[in-house]
């Protein structure tokens, strides 16, 4: 007899998407439903957390009912009820975790408490029957950039992260700079498409020879300077800058970035004999570092399998809260009702 499938309701409220999303088995999707804040927060550059919380409290049950719904199922298919409750802005978090442990004790259903860093991680492995392990895990978001050491779904082991800006924050403030809309991932993305990745030899910040961890507030910093004078007295001389200056800058930023990423997955990888890479978290979207660690990958000896997060599944989503709490869930690992969101 075929056993039943376990249908896990995912819930997603970390920063600034409001998402649910029901996931079978912990691979098949059967729905996906993203409110994205991003039109809130546009004109402050950045994410506001009360602005964020209030939107989460506006849209969680709705978004939530609609995932039910779309899923084609009733409460009563669902066997788990699974939230990120960390890391992540305790404002918005503690929407997510409210909903779910209201849902849990209402419908009585099981929670499973899922950190959403290993969630993102998750989303490379929706499509992989067959992982070759151990595998390398670079989580790259607005928030986190992260290397693991990722031998089970549910105990990557982190062997690096930023001492201080993350990759997408890095995106985000140098797009803030160049006067591109927010969020700045895509808007570089896009507009170095039409610019010379060498134009401009922004500094690499490599931490020594052998460490996993990240910085990118040094690169920041020299995209400042580079367009308001080193000591910051000079005019702002991005307003009379061409469209051709500020995509060069654009460019040479991101390769400055992915040159970063892509060498100190490469290290991990030489560190833990990995036969695989994961790739994930929103600034996982973005082509030239998908390309780039596909390039690395492809020219390691062994050569290496690359994994990664289908685009949908790069930002903030809850089909990979659902998908990797099918794992914990198999484990018998649930939480209870004294659940509370946690910001680091
Ligand atoms: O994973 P995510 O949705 O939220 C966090 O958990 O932080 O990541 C959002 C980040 C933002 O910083 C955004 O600018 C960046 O991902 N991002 C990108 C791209 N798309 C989104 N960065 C570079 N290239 C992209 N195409
Ligand atoms: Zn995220």
């Amino acid at each position: 007899m075929q056993s039943k499938s376990v249908n896990v309701l995912g819930i997603e409220t970390s920063c600034d998407e409001t998402a649910a999303a029901v996931v079978a088995d912990g691979k098949i999707v059967k729905s996906s439903i993203i409110a994205s804040q991003n039109k809130l927060h546009e004109k402050y550059g950045g994410v506001v957390p009360e602005i964020a919380s209030r939107a989460h409290i506006e849209k969680i049950y709705p978004v939530i009912a609609e995932a039910i719904a779309q899923a084609g199922i009733s409460k009563d298919d669902i066997d788990a009820i699974a939230v990120a409750n960390q890391p992540g802005l305790t404002v918005a978090l503690v929407v997510g975790v409210t909903a779910a442990k209201t849902l849990a004790l209402a419908w009585d259903k099981r929670l499973i408490a899922i950190n959403h860093l290993h969630a993102h991680l998750q989303s490379a492995m929706l499509a992989e029957e067959n992982l070759q392990l151990p595998a390398v895990a670079l989580i790259v978001s607005g928030g986190h950039t992260c290397l693991y050491d990722y031998r089970s779904p549910l105990e990557p082991n982190l062997l690096g992260s930023t001492i201080d800006d993350a990759a997408g924050e890095a995106f985000d403030k140098v797009a803030g700079i160049l006067k591109l809309p927010y969020p700045g991932g895509p808007a570089i993305e896009k507009m170095a498409e039409k610019g010379n990745p060498k134009a401009i030899k922004f500094p690499r910040s490599m931490l020594g020879p052998d460490s996993l961890d990240f910085s990118f507030s040094g690169i920041k910093t020299a995209v400042l300077y580079y367009c308001r004078g080193q000591d910051m007295k000079g005019e702002d001389k991005v307003d009379s800058m061409s469209e051709q200056e500020i995509a060069d800058i654009a460019a040479s930023f991101q390769a400055a970035v992915i040159d970063v990423l892509v060498k100190k997955t490469q290290r991990a990888v030489e560190k833990i004999g990995a036969e695989t890479v994961l790739l994930g978290g929103g600034v996982a979207a973005n082509n030239e570092l998908r390309c780039a660690l596909q390039k690395m990958c492809d020219s390691a000896v062994p050569q290496k399998k690359l994994l990664v997060a289908p685009k949908q599944y790069c930002t903030d989503n809850a089909v990979m809260v659902a998908s990797l709490a099918y794992y914990k869930h198999q484990a018998g690992l649930f939480a209870d009702l004294t659940l509370e969101p946690k910001a680091k």
